[in-house]
């Protein structure tokens, strides 16, 4: 009951605090809200979205739940990127994973947790997606994150074919998707993938992470990284494929 009656307290505390520097705080908060921002990330306590990213109340709309899936099977995340985009007209989508994600960590566990075994299942989806890049990493912190790290991209490429987010950019370039990873021992967000605003963008990091090429900000001029040579045939006879409906593109749901 201690650390519940500290919890009061410090919000007393606060609360006077911000008063006190600006006597109209709360009324103007109360008024409106105006987020440029989506925020989807774990519920991991250890990254709280606010603190991280240097927001006050107001400029981030969040969406949490364990490993930061984006399933269109759930209502209620996909009731909160509705809202977000089509009443709050956010400008930024935001998927945040994070290193030492017990979410990540459990999926790559060959042991039953029960209940939550079923929302895990689309990460061990990703795994086995990935194989062939995923087995060629032989330290097992290494392969850890950079399966959070697929994990985002598969979250992005989720928010992509989402009627929200298709409807949104049949009527302009926003919002952009953006994944990001929080480095947990440097208090770091690291770029994964920013300013994915076409199916055609979302499609290339896609076709760039199955293929175990690293991903990045898409490409401005083209679909395909202008890496050159095989990797670059290889992108392309995979996007085919991946048309034609047999290529190792995985399987819609
Ligand atoms: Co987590």
């Amino acid at each position: 009951m201690e650390n519940f009656r500290k919890i009061i307290q410090h919000n007393r505390e606060w609360a006077a605090a911000m008063k006190e520097a600006d006597p109209d705080y709360f009324r103007k908060k109360a008024s409106k809200q105006e987020p440029l921002f989506l925020y989807i990330g774990c519920a991991d306590s250890r990254v709280p979205a606010n603190v991280v990213t240097g927001t006050e109340p107001g400029e981030l709309f969040v969406h949490r739940n364990i490993a930061n899936l984006v399933l269109p099977s759930d209502l209620n995340a996909m009731s909160v990127l509705q809202f977000a985009v089509e009443v709050l007209d956010v400008k930024h989508v935001i998927v945040t994973g994070h290193y030492q994600c017990g979410g990540v960590k459990a999926a790559m566990a060959g042991q039953p947790y029960g209940l939550v075994d079923h929302w895990l299942q689309p990460i061990r989806n990703v795994i086995r997606w990935n194989k062939a890049e995923l087995d060629g990493i032989i330290d097992e912190q290494q392969r850890f994150n950079r399966i959070v790290e697929l994990n985002v991209l598969e979250q992005l490429y989720h928010l992509s074919e989402t009627p929200v987010i298709q409807n949104a950019w049949a009527k302009g370039k926003r919002p952009l998707l953006h994944g990001l990873v929080y480095d947990i021992h440097e208090g770091i967000l690291r770029e994964i993938a920013t300013g994915v605003d076409s199916q055609e963008a979302a499609d290339d990091l896609a076709a760039r992470r199955l293929s175990g090429v690293p991903a990045g900000p898409p490409p401005i001029t083209g679909r395909f990284p202008t890496v050159g040579g095989e990797a670059f045939a290889d992108a392309i006879a995979n996007r085919v494929a991946e048309k034609m409906g047999h290529g190792n593109t995985p399987p819609k749901p």
